[in-house]
């Protein structure tokens, strides 16, 4: 019999409300259509911002949003996207699609927007083709209350007060599109950069990103890390709050991806696999960042992760749109079950991308909106924000899958806050439903408060602009409350969460 224990006697490790956060970059429909369509627009918005999907976002209580980039982040030109917006710079996205870029939404409209969401702040400067001074100014605009150039720029424009940068990445990607760099020269790079992010207000210091590893080079994160430690951690952690790690799936490999609505059963299999691979890589960039910062003050920021397949037919190869599945949601429940229990190293994770594009909780056309499955699991989810870990472990699971791909039949996590233990499921059989008893350490009777349910019995189940409504988060009932826990059947292909008092 397939078992969960759940220790509900000690609480481990806050999990941190950041992990739960999103990524926008001015890539393809994200942030123009997705989430911005001007003030003049006949799709209703406040400010400019989507109403339909700002509301939708509020319900999966975003904590961050991470913004503008991504590799548009190393070209990106603050002083553009200020100002009149009729005067501003066009651009040509190089990165993505050679569209041109008007520069429309800039600073003023990105904190709005977060102002709206009610989220943090995470602003990723450019390093790889921006200057020092430049960087500089833009933490001035963004955060200076006195009197000086960049702050009198800022009222002028229209924003007397500063903003609040929570967070600011020191360049993106710069081991690729960030600048092709070793990590010895980034590394010099940083030390030097992020000097000049300067905390003008000590009651909000901002949070320092450094750009970490590309999935396993290890070799990166090695070799930054000793080159921006002299002598304790105190001194590496007045360099950094945070290195980064990205982490895409695309079950093929990078060259073919696959689609994201026509698989085999063991190409699903193949991408719960690769999901799972997130475990292995926080584990592994953590034993190197441990020798450095033993103590785990920096936090390890997986600030782009998700699904990345072949973008859908007809639309513009540059612009990553694509459909988002039953697997995607097997996908978010488990990396975000793994980030849950790294939540004493993994402080901060961004979802790529927020809408339109890679694995996007929401899609629009026109004015249309859609959930996607991966929206439900992170409004299933958010109820792990600020909670406390416990430690929960599974027993009489099988492995399942097709080839070489064996994955586990169940992953889970457990937290609580408020007395409210939140338990997170995940079947990932494509075709078995799982019975589990669920028991803890105390003996304590609970009750449950609350059960969900994203599922379908086709893996390959997505809403689209006609069906909007194929995959949605449901009640769960299939459970009957025991003495000390609960006795449960997972539909086969599920995300479930469970709430007890
Ligand atoms: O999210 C799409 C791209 O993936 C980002 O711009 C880049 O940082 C990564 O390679």
């Amino acid at each position: 019999m397939a078992k969960l224990v759940i220790n509900d006697i000690e609480e481990k490790n806050r999990i941190a409300p950041e992990i739960y956060g999103h990524f926008s970059e001015h890539l393809g429909r994200c942030i123009y259509e997705g989430l911005y369509v001007g003030e003049k627009s006949d799709i209703p918005n406040v400010n400019g911002m989507r109403k339909d999907v700002v509301e939708a976002l509020k319900e999966i209580d975003v904590p961050v949003l991470r913004w503008p980039g991504g590799c548009f982040a190393d070209e990106y030109h603050w002083k553009d996207g200020i100002g009149d917006k009729s005067k501003r710079k066009k651009i040509i996205n190089t990165h993505w699609g050679g569209v041109v870029e008007d520069n429309s939404f800039g600073t003023h409209e990105y904190f709005e927007l977060c102002k709206q969401l009610g989220c943090k702040t995470y602003i990723n400067g450019n390093l790889g083709s921006g200057t020092v001074q430049e960087m500089s100014e833009w933490v001035e605009y963004m955060t200076f209350k006195g009197v000086s150039p960049m702050a009198e720029l800022r009222k002028k424009n229209g924003h007397e007060e500063p903003w609040k940068v929570d967070y600011f990445g020191v360049g993106n990607e710069n081991w690729g599109c960030g600048g092709n760099m070793t990590p010895d020269f980034y590394a010099n790079m940083y030390r030097r950069y992020q000097t000049y992010v300067r905390n003008y207000d000590p009651e909000k210091p901002i949070q320092k990103v450094c750009c970490g590893a590309n999935v396993d080079d290890y070799h990166w994160t090695k070799h930054v890390l000793n080159t921006c430690y002299d002598h304790t951690p105190e001194q590496l952690h007045g360099f950094m709050d945070h290195i980064s790690l990205h982490y895409y799936v695309h079950p093929e490999g990078w060259d073919i991806k696959g689609s994201a609505t026509d698989f085999s059963e063991e190409c699903w299999y193949k991408t719960l696999k690769k999901a799972l691979y997130m475990d292995t890589l926080i584990n592994r960039h953590s034993s190197i960042i441990d020798q450095y910062d033993p103590d785990k003050k920096v936090g390890l920021s997986v600030d782009e992760w998700g699904t990345w397949f072949t973008c859908e037919p007809g639309t513009n190869p540059g612009f990553l749109y694509q459909q988002n599945t039953m697997r995607d949601a097997l996908v978010a429940g488990i990396t975000l079950n793994i980030f849950n229990k790294h939540c004493d190293r993994v402080k901060m994770a961004c979802i790529a991308q927020m809408v339109n594009v890679l694995q996007a909780v929401i899609l629009t056309e026109g004015e249309k909106m859609i959930k996607t499955p991966t929206y439900y699991v992170f409004h299933m989810y958010r109820h792990h924000q600020g909670a406390k870990l416990l430690e929960s472990s599974l027993s009489g699971i099988n492995e399942i899958g097709e080839c070489e791909w064996i994955v586990p039949e169940i992953t889970e996590s457990v937290s609580k806050k408020d007395d409210i233990v939140t338990i997170t499921l995940n079947n990932l059989s494509a075709t078995d439903k799982k019975d589990l008893d669920i028991s803890f350490v105390t003996g304590k009777e609970y009750e449950v408060v609350e059960a969900n349910i994203v599922t379908s019995s086709d893996m390959h189940a997505h809403n689209t602009f006609d069906s909007p409504e194929v995959v949605k988060e449901i009640t769960f009932k299939n459970y009957k409350t025991v003495k000390n826990g609960l006795k449960v059947t997972i539909p086969a292909c599920s995300v479930v969460e469970i709430r007890v008092r």
